[in-house]
């Protein structure tokens, strides 16, 4: 199966004097893990704020596969985003810090609920039924995750590891189609990037939820990623497999300074070796 989740054709964005992202295109197919990759500034989170609806291109458009066929998501309004079945996480947690985990996962659902201001208000037969889903969502997602232990505990006293699993928990109660992570690894330790990982083929491969992350551990992206998109100042610089990306001569210059720099460094490995 490969058919279009969602297709950037020709974004770019400015903000004064900075052109964060340079004429960039790419296509995201339904099941996989498609990763962005690039050195600090690059654009990554631009281009998640793109989509996330916070900012509007400059140019090109993003186009994304709705529950009524293809739409142009950069003509929707954000408030839409969430209900076509767009949800992420942030490259800083946002949690609400002083609620329990079990309650930021409802409130995570909320954006998922389809009564109306004055249904909420008296509380009809409806709003219970929604309520009722989204409490049965939210511990199916629990459980999911392995969060049991830590359900009614504020999020403030919880190790940051434990955090970034809540925030993914409180994006699948939305029960997205698509999933944007941005930066799922940062901050953890190395078993925890491991059992990121783990969540991560879980998240693909159980629920078939698609996977749109951004990530520096070039481990759990080789780990994780069908397809890779590297990023330099705004623009693409390679697009393939994790492989591919991390031979690709344009990108090893990008994160290590100079190509003479990475030869450099090889001449010297193969000297020390002999
Ligand atoms: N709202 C904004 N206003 C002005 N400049 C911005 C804004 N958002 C991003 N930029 C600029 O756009 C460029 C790309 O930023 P972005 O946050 O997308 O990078 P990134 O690839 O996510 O980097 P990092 O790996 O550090 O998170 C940077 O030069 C940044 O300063
Ligand atoms: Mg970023």
């Amino acid at each position: 199966m490969d058919s279009t989740l969602l297709s950037a054709k020709n974004l770019s964005v400015r903000f004064g004097g900075v052109l964060a992202v340079n004429n960039v295109s790419f296509d995201v197919k339904q099941g996989e893990v498609f990763t962005l990759i690039g050195p600090n500034g690059a654009g990554k989170t631009t281009v998640f704020n793109l989509i996330s609806r916070i900012y509007t291109p400059t140019s090109g458009e993003i186009a994304y596969l709705g529950p009524q066929g293809m739409l142009k998501l950069t003509d929707q309004p954000p408030q839409n985003v969430a209900s076509l079945g767009i949800a992420r996480t942030f490259q800083n947690i946002e949690l609400f810090e002083h609620a329990s985990v079990l309650h930021n996962l409802l409130i995570g659902r909320h954006t998922h609920r389809q009564t109306g201001l004055w249904q909420d208000i008296f509380f009809t037969g409806k709003t219970r039924e929604a309520e009722i889903l989204a409490r049965e969502k939210a511990e199916e997602v629990i459980d999911f995750l392995g969060l049991q232990h830590y359900r009614d505990a504020f999020v403030a006293g919880l190790p940051y590891g434990v955090r970034k699993v809540v925030e993914m928990a409180r994006a699948l109660c939305t029960e997205p189609k698509l999933l944007l992570l941005d930066e799922p690894s940062s901050g953890l330790n190395v078993e925890e990037t491991d059992d990121m990982a783990f969540w991560i083929q879980d998240i693909k491969n159980e629920l078939g939820i698609t996977v749109l992350m951004v990530e520096h551990d070039m481990s759990l992206v080789s780990k994780v990623s069908d397809r890779v998109l590297a990023m330099n100042q705004g623009e693409v610089l390679a697009m393939g497999t994790p492989r591919e990306v991390q031979a690709d001569p344009g990108v090893i210059e990008a994160y290590l300074g100079s190509i003479d720099d990475v030869s450099s460094l090889r001449r010297q490995a193969t000297q020390e070796a002999a």
